[in-house]
C-alpha cells in the first residue's frame, strides 16, 4: 500500500509542505468540534505523531476512537513552530479497524507493570516506542564498531553439549521424558535426540575462541539462555549476548576494546536518537543526556577486586550481604562502587579463581585469575570478560579441580594443543546495556517478550 511513513515528514517537514501524502497510523488522541476535528495520528516510526486537521465542511463525520487504524490523504502544511500537519476531509480518511473501548491504552500514564501484562500493545506508548528505537539504533552501532574494526560476526550455536560458565544453569533440550524404562541417566540421554545430554547454550564464548583463532577477531551477538533461579530487575532466562573474542589480546587489551566500544555506541546513539534520549532524560533519568556525554569525554575507572572489598568493608554501609575476600560481589556492593566510590563506570579486575569460571587466565599470585567486569551507575554490572588461560597443563588442572568431564571439551582443548595463543574477550548483557542507556530500571521494559523464572506468554 503506498504510504509514507510519518517520521519522514516530521524530520523534514519543508520538503513536504504542500505536497499531498498519504499516511496510516494507529489514532493517538482525537478532538471533535463543531467545524473542525483534530487527530494525533502515529505509525510507530516516530516517537513524534503528525496532527491531521479536518475540515469537516458538509460531510459526515465519525470521530474515529483511541486506538482505531486508519489511512488518511492529505495537504501537508505548516503548523506551529515550524511543525508540519495535514489538512483534510472526512471522505481522505478510511478506517481499517475500529478499536472499542475496551481497548487497553487510551488513557496515558498506565504504569510500567500494568503495561507489562500486555506486551502485546505496549509497543504502542511512548515509552516502548523510544525504548525499542534505541535497542535497534544501538544494535546497529554495535555491528558498524566491530564490523569497522575487522572484526568476523560469528553465529555460535544455541544448543549446545557442554557448559561455557559450570554454574548449573542451563537449560535442558530434549524430546523425550525421562521414564523408569531408562536403567540409567546415560541409557536415557543415549535415547534422546542427539544421542547426549543438551541443553540451550549459556554463552557463545568456546565456540568464540573457535573462531577468534581461526580468524583473529570474531564477535557474536546473539540469545544466550540462563536457568538460573533470578527473580531480580536485571535477569532474564533469554537475553541478548554481545560477546567479542580476540587473538593475542591480554586483560589490558579487552579493557581498551570495552571502553572503546561502549564509548562508540552511545556516541552513535545521542547522535541518531536525540528525540528519545530526551524522553528518557525528561521522564526516566534527570540528566540521563548528561551523563552519557561524560562518559565518552572521559576514562572509565579501574579498581582491582582486592582494593574494591578494602573500600566496601571501609564504606561504613550497612550491606545485606556480608563483605569479604573471596565472596561473589552482589548488585549492592557493584552500586556501591560505581554509585558512590567511583560515580561512572568502573572495571574491577583481578578476581579470586574459586569465583570465577575455569577458563580464565591464572594470575602468577596463584589465587586470582585475569578476570574484568564493567560496573556502572544505576545498573551494576554489565560486562564480565577475561584473558583466557592458554596454556594446556594448566587450563587440565583447573577442570580437574572443578570436576568437569574433560571429554565433553575435547575440541576446546585442542585450541591449546595446535597453535596455541594468548587470547580474551568479553560477554556485554544487550538488555543491560539498553537499561543503561535509557534509564529503565527493569530489564522486563527494555526486551519485547521478556522470560523470566515462572513467567512466559
Ligand atoms: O559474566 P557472564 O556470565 O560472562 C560470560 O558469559 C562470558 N562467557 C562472557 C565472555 O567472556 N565472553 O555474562 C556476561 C554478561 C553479564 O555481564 C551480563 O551483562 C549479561 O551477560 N548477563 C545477563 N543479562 C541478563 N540476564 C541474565 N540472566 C544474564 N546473565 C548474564
Amino acid at each position: 500500500m503506498k504510504h509514507i511513513d510519518i517520521k519522514e515528514i516530521i524530520s523534514k517537514p519543508s520538503e513536504f509542505i504542500g505536497s499531498s501524502v498519504t499516511v496510516c497510523g494507529w489514532v493517538r488522541t482525537s478532538r471533535n468540534s463543531k467545524s473542525v476535528a483534530f487527530i494525533e495520528l502515529n505509525d510507530g516510526t516516530s516517537l513524534r505523531n503528525i496532527q491531521v486537521v479536518v475540515d469537516k465542511g458538509e460531510g459526515e463525520y465519525k470521530e474515529p476512537r483511541v486506538g482505531t487504524s486508519v489511512r488518511v490523504e492529505g495537504l501537508v502544511v505548516e503548523g506551529r513552530n515550524n511543525t508540519a500537519e495535514i489538512n483534510a476531509v472526512p471522505g481522505d480518511i478510511f478506517v481499517f479497524g475500529d478499536a472499542p473501548t475496551d481497548y487497553p491504552l487510551q488513557k496515558k500514564g498506565h504504569t510500567l507493570e500494568f503495561l507489562r501484562s500486555m506486551p502485546h500493545l505496549r509497543g504502542r506508548t511512548n515509552t516502548f516506542n523510544a525504548v525499542f528505537r534505541v535497542r535497534s539504533v544501538l544494535a546497529q552501532a554495535i555491528h558498524s564498531y566491530f564490523q569497522q574494526h575487522n572484526y568476523v560476526y560469528l553465529n555460535t550455536p544455541l544448543i549446545t553439549g557442554s557448559d561455557c560458565e559450570g554454574a548449573g544453569e542451563m537449560f535442558q533440550v530434549t524430546t523425550i521424558g525421562y521414564s523408569s524404562e531408562y536403567k540409567s541417566e546415560e541409557d536415557y540421554y543415549a535415547a534422546d535426540f542427539f544421542g547426549r545430554k543438551a541443553g540451550l547454550s549459556v554463552s557463545g564464548q568456546l565456540e568464540g575462541e573457535m573462531g577468534a583463532t581461526a580468524f583473529g577477531k570474531i564477535y557474536t551477538f546473539g540469545p544466550s539462555f540462563r536457568a538460573e533461579n533470578s527473580n531480580t530487575p536485571k535477569h532474564l532466562a533469554e537475553f541478548w549476548h554481545i560477546e567479542p573474542e580476540v587473538a593475542f589480546m591480554e586483560l589490558d587489551d579487552v579493557i581498551e576494546l570495552a571502553e572503546d566500544m561502549l564509548k562508540y555506541v552511545i556516541g552513535d546513539l545521542l547522535e541518531k536518537c536525540p528525540d528519545e534520549i530526551a524522553f528518557f532524560d525528561a521522564h526516566f533519568e534527570k540528566g540521563l543526556k548528561a551523563r552519557h556525554e561524560e562518559l565518552i569525554s572521559h576514562d572509565f575507572a579501574r579498581v582491582t577486586y582486592t582494593e574494591a572489598i578494602e573500600l566496601l568493608k571501609k564504606s561504613g554501609e550497612d550491606f545485606v550481604y556480608p563483605v569479604e575476600w573471596g565472596c561473589d560481589l552482589q548488585t549492592e556492593h557493584e552500586r556501591y562502587i560505581s554509585e558512590k566510590v567511583f560515580k561512572k563506570a568502573v572495571f574491577v579486575t583481578d578476581y579470586p579463581k574459586e569465583i570465577k569460571s575455569f577458563y580464565m587466565k591464572q594470575n602468577p599470585d596463584g589465587k586470582t585469575v585475569a578476570a574484568v567486569d564493567l560496573l556502572v551507575p544505576g545498573v551494576g554490572e554489565i560486562i564480565g570478560g577475561s584473558e583466557r588461560e592458554y596454556d594446556y597443563d594448566k587450563l587440565i588442572t583447573a577442570m580437574k579441580e572443578r570436576e568437569m568431564n574433560l571429554d565433553l571439551y575435547s575440541d576446546y582443548l585442542d585450541l591449546r594443543k595446535f597453535g596455541s595463543v594468548p587470547h580474551g574477550g568479553f560477554g556485554l548483557g544487550f538488555e543491560r546495556l539498553i537499561m543503561y542507556t535509557t534509564g529503565m530500571q527493569n530489564i522486563r521494559d527494555v526486551i519485547f517478550f521478556p522470560r523470566t523464572v515462572g513467567s512466559i506468554r
